[in-house]
């Protein structure tokens, strides 16, 4: 079961403007990643659903090297634009990806996994590509604890971007990680508030399409409220 068709079509048609948003997202996650994290300035890091390469450039001052890796061609067309000499890019599907095992220091994903219709896949890529002794880090929105609550949000979140699956609660999450033989080192839980407007326009989403997406708003018309986490893990 895949739903790269999907994602391909969402991200490749709204390109332009999540390339303009991860422009302006660097400086804080660059932040919040070092806050979590110590780099010694060596690692090879892959940063898998890159995107734009928003995690990729931020880190890639703070490490030797960074790989992208995504599915979408015009995102990283847009992300080979700005990124420095020592981040490259690979067109490929994260469920499957065609790098080698244990061959990285760090290998991280930040709101990917929620578009993957399998995403226990993913998490096994990432335990599988980092070397022994390595670090996996994760950051996605997360589901709220009610499975009632969390329905209404993944029925908002597909309402405005078919590529959507389906939010992890913090319990599966940590299951993933385990069943990976992964070890929690440190996880951080966020809340941020976004203007219900510019959520739905930068999945493209726009005209009766956004007025129905925008009724289903667990926050109401005026904003959307969500929960999501960073982990850091210990291959
Ligand atoms: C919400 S965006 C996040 C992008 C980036 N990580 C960031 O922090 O800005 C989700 C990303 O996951 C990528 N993605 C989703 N499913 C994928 C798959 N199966 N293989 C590779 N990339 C995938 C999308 O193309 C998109 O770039």
């Amino acid at each position: 079961m895949t739903n790269v068709d999907d994602v391909k079509e969402r991200f490749g048609r709204t390109a332009d403007r999540v390339a303009e948003h991860s422009a302006k997202q660097i400086e804080n996650v660059r932040e919040e990643i070092s806050a979590l994290l110590v780099f010694k300035g060596d690692e090879l890091v892959v940063d898998v659903g890159t995107g734009a390469g928003t995690l990729a450039r931020a880190i890639a001052p703070l490490v030797r090297e960074v790989v992208g890796v995504d599915a979408v061609p015009e995102l990283l067309a847009a992300a080979r634009a700005s990124a420095p000499a020592n981040v490259t890019f690979v067109e490929a599907d994260a469920t499957s990806m065609p790098l080698e095992s244990f061959s990285f220091d760090i290998a991280m994903t930040r709101r990917t996994l929620h578009h993957i219709a399998r995403p226990e896949l993913v998490v096994a890529e990432l335990a599988r590509v980092t070397r022994l002794g390595g670090r996996i880090v994760v950051e996605d929105q997360i589901a709220p604890v009610d499975p009632l609550a969390a329905l209404e949000v993944d029925r908002f979140e597909r309402a405005r971007d078919r590529s959507h699956t389906r939010l992890l609660p913090d319990v599966d999450l940590r299951h993933l990680f385990e069943a990976n033989g992964l070890v929690l080192v440190t996880r951080r839980y966020r809340t941020e508030r976004r203007s219900l407007d510019e959520y739905l326009e930068l999945a493209g989403c726009t005209g009766e399409e956004k007025d129905r997406a925008a009724a289903l708003s667990p926050g109401g018309r005026d904003g959307y409220v969500a929960e999501s986490a960073w982990y850091v893990l210990r291959r």
